[in-house]
């Protein structure tokens, strides 16, 4: 698989988008690629957190322009273009960071929101810049930025195509860290890391809860969150995390 290079670093997979050649730019067997070893990875007891980053130049620079360029409305329509690949990321169930660096735009920009929480580093740059090229954002963009960053900054986003620096993606919500760019990757296997070390069930749990805030009305999200978070008493690690506590030691969770 050459648009991917897949690192284990003991419970993480740190997954790099690899073609430098185009800044990352995502073309359909790249993102195959992706949804394949997610896919792998969701079902890998040995995996307990994911991390996606690509270079320090580009996370990706967006959907593959060249790829994409002669394709008529009856391709795209048919094929459902970047549908299946994106239906599959946010379908998986083990937390994947995204790592952000340098340009972040259009499906680039998608993918990392695609991901559960961006840490970016001081020189990312965020944008939806597809106006710019005649077409829309086609992976989500127009609704998770706007649920993210609020409507009157994603418009803007999104009918200019200018781009956002980290510090206003991070005080608009989009990213939730800024790390110096030679940390980044450091730093985002040191919080996979941390989340590999907690109770599986309580992650997926929380991971499901958090989404819900986006997907339904508040009530429902209300609702799932109480029954999750019930569900978790009737798991041992819920005994041994509030036990450990009481005893004044770390936990050791058994995914039970
Ligand atoms: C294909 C791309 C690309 C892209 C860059 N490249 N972005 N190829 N698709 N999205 C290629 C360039 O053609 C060039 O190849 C090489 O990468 C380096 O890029 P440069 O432009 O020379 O680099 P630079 O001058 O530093 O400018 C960086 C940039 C610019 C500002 C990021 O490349 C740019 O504006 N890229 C396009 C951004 C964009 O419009 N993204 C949205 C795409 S549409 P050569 O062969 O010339 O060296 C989209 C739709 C999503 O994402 C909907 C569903 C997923």
């Amino acid at each position: 698989m050459h648009t991917l290079i897949l690192e284990p670093h003991g419970p993480v997979l740190l997954i790099r988008l690899n073609r430098p050649e185009a800044l990352n730019a995502l073309n359909q067997q790249l993102m195959q690629d992706l949804a394949h070893t997610l896919i792998v990875a969701d079902a890998d007891d040995a995996i307990r957190c994911i991390v996606l980053t690509g270079s320090d130049k580009a996370f990706a620079a967006g959907a593959d322009v060249k790829e994409m360029q002669n394709l008529t409305y009856a391709e795209v329509a048919s094929a459902d273009l970047y549908g299946p690949p994106a239906s599959i990321i946010a379908r998986i169930r083990k937390p994947i960071i995204a790592a952000v660096s340098g340009y972040c735009l259009g499906g680039g920009c998608e993918l990392a929101m695609l991901c559960d929480f961006i840490l970016a580093s001081d020189t990312a740059r965020f944008g939806q810049p597809e106006v710019n090229l005649g077409i829309i954002a086609g992976m989500g963009g127009s609704q998770r930025l706007t649920k993210l960053i609020g409507k009157s900054k994603s418009m803007e986003m999104h009918l200019t195509g200018r781009m956002m620096d980290a510090t206003e993606a991070e005080r608009a919500g989009l990213v939730s860290r800024i790390i110096p760019m030679a940390d980044l990757v450091t730093e985002a296997l040191k919080t996979a890391a941390t989340i590999a070390a907690k109770s599986q069930l309580a992650i997926k749990a929380a991971k499901e809860s958090v989404n819900r805030a986006l997907e339904t009305p508040l009530s429902e999200g209300l609702l799932f969150e109480r029954r999750a978070f019930h569900a978790c008493f009737a798991t041992e690690d819920q005994k041994e995390g509030m036990q450990a506590f009481l005893e004044k030691r770390p936990a050791r969770f058994s995914d039970k």
